[in-house]
């Protein structure tokens, strides 16, 4: 039987959603409560892989020269890291007891690879089916934060260019997690406003938090 709650952090590049699931497992850790922290693409093996076809490291050899892997191989990769995470470490954890915060989840992979897929409907039931052994979520929060202001938060902490770092793709990831809900029905999602200090955002989403059970 799962004890533990599995909670998800999803949002762009720079909606805080790394912040977000620091400041959630200090607030665990201050009540005394047990919790794991984790993030997507996990630390395991594929997820190494996986951060390394992100950073550009691991390419296809093209005709004009290399380029990032195909859409699909991405989205498979990153489905395979995703059961592995539920295996290796999220599950696991569950069973203990202990709750689990999540820095993305497969919310992410139909949301960053259908826009890859050039918007294709059909993308979004494969996504989906490829993902169905994915363990869903107690509570998903959705940090919504202006495409402008992600932008922004992201120039300030520059660092290499990575696969997704592009202005137009991040304006219509903002569009997909503004209405992510009608993609997951049934499931519990909740929209926090993100663009506010750091202090106001954690409080609210502890609110969520404690909607879950008595205890947190
Ligand atoms: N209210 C806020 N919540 C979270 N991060 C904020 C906030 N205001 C400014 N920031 C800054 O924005 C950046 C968000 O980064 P991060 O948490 O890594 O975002 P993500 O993981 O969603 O890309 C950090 O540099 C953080 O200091
Ligand atoms: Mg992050």
């Amino acid at each position: 039987m799962i004890e533990g709650n599995f909670i998800v952090l999803e949002g762009v590049d720079g909606a805080g959603t790394t912040t977000h699931t620091k400041d959630l497992g200090d607030y665990f850790r201050g009540r005394g409560l047990p919790v794991h922290t984790t993030r997507e693409p996990s630390d395991g093996p594929i997820g190494v892989l996986v951060r390394q076809m992100i950073q550009g490291r691991v390419v296809v050899p093209g005709i004009h020269g290399t380029r990032a892997p195909h859409w699909t191989t991405m989205a498979l990769m990153f489905a395979a890291d995703r059961v592995d995470h539920v295996d290796a470490e999220i599950r696991p954890n569950l069973m203990d007891g202990v709750n689990v915060i999540c820095d993305r989840y497969d919310y992410s992979s139909v949301a960053y690879q259908s826009i890859r897929s050039g918007e294709s409907e059909e993308a979004i039931p494969w996504l989906k089916r490829i993902n169905s052994h994915a363990l869903r979520p107690d509570l998903t929060v959705v940090l919504d934060v202006p495409a402008e202001v992600a932008a922004e938060r992201r120039r300030q902490r520059s660092g290499v260019k990575e696969l997704y770092d592009d202005a137009e793709f991040q304006e219509k990831l903002t569009d997909f997690y503004a209405t992510m809900e009608n993609r997951f029905e049934s499931e519990n999602i909740v929209h926090v406003n993100g663009n506010r200090p750091r202090k106001e955002v954690a409080l609210e989403i502890q609110k969520h938090i404690r909607s879950l059970r008595k205890e947190l």
